[in-house]
């Protein structure tokens, strides 16, 4: 039998450099009350939003990605020639396909970098992350750009009461690349099908579009979700998932700086630090405040905001936890860059 070469990779990967694309427009609570017959204290109370950025027209998912990313490459030291693979996390591209991915990377003027999309929803970004790092070691890639991207605004019903206030636009972006030490712990990742349609697009395209026997609704088929199912799951759930990724990192919450989680509901980010036991220094991401909940964008959007306000420092460990529709769920303690 013929050998092959063997793939041979960077001993270690680590996060080189962040970016994000925060949309110009600021929305607060007072802008979505009416048509859902919500009022600012309420939504406050239950999720802790008080304010959002919605996307314009020309603030597109490319246009978004290709801002973070510049930031991220910038911040690297890299330039976009050096980049081998391009990994979007997305839910909200609005073409079965193809992808968005090689429309960035060639945005980006990478040469010709391979690039896809990854659907796994709030997770996608963690999910992206471990794909990267594994690359990096296993030798496919040397520098891989990971974005997490939404413009929910798109598949948002704004008269239903238990979405309308929640999702928002937004980027991030990580360059991962080879590392002398460990910068990206294990991952612990997995799913739960079971809970399928907890979250999830109302429709099929097939029953929208319909067929000459059958017409279809013809109306755009937005984003539907149990939240209180959904809740329950994240506030119990990940708090274990969080604790398994400390320990396949081989830390504990005490060797913690930063806890990142997805930034779905204040609630739920409280519930699972009350239940990691988090000691008073580690500084918890609380973005979705401000910028509501942007599914896969929403753990880069966070981590940056901690380095931009001096809250995180270069070296600090930081958990990141992505969670959401699938259910499906990813969490690894990396290096902050
Ligand atoms: O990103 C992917 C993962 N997603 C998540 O992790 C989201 C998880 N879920 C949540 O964050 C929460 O379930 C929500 C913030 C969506 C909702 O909060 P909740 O505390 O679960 O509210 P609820 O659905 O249990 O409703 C409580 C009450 C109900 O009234 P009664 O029956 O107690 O009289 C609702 O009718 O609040 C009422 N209500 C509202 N009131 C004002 C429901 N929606 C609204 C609203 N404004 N928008």
């Amino acid at each position: 039998m013929t050998a092959l070469s063997a793939p041979r990779g960077a001993a270690n990967a680590r996060i080189l450099g962040l970016g994000a694309y925060r949309p110009a427009r600021v929305v607060p609570n007072s802008e979505v009350v009416e048509a859902i017959d919500s009022s600012d204290e309420w939504i406050q109370q239950r999720s802790g939003i008080k304010s959002r950025r919605f996307a314009s027209p020309e603030e597109t998912v490319q246009m978004m990605s290709v801002a973070a990313s510049r930031t991220a490459l910038e911040r690297a030291g890299l330039s976009a020639a050096q980049v081998d693979c391009v990994v979007v996390a997305t839910i909200s591209h609005l073409l079965q396909l193809p992808a968005v991915a090689p429309a960035i990377a060639h945005e980006l003027g990478t040469e010709g970098a391979a690039a896809f999309d990854i659907s796994a929803a709030c997770a996608g970004f963690c999910h992206g992350v471990a794909l990267a790092a594994d690359m990096v070691r296993g030798g496919s890639a040397r520098h891989v750009l990971v974005i997490g991207v939404e413009r929910l605004t798109d598949i948002v019903d704004f008269s239903d009461r238990g979405t309308a206030f929640i999702f928002a636009d937004g980027a991030g972006a990580a360059v991962v690349g080879p590392s002398d030490e460990p910068g990206v712990g294990p991952v612990v990742w997995g799913s739960d099908g079971e809970q399928f349609d907890y979250i999830r697009q109302r429709e099929d395209w097939r029953d929208v579009i319909g067929t000459d026997d059958a017409p279809g609704s013809g109306i755009m088929p937005h984003l539907t979700m149990q939240g209180n199912e959904v809740f329950r799951w994240a506030s119990f759930a990940m708090a274990k998932v969080a604790q398994q990724a400390l320990d396949a990192a081989g830390i504990g919450v005490d060797d913690l700086d930063l806890f990142v989680p997805h930034q779905a509901n204040m609630r739920i980010t409280d519930a699972m630090a009350r239940s990691m036991k988090l000691p008073e220094h580690v500084r918890i991401a609380r973005d979705v405040a401000e910028q509501g909940n942007t599914s896969a964008a929403s753990i880069p959007l966070a981590l940056d905001r901690l380095v931009q306000d001096g809250d995180a420092r270069s070296g600090d460990t930081a958990l990141l936890v992505g969670f959401g529709a699938g259910l499906s769920y990813a969490a690894q303690v990396v290096i902050v860059p």
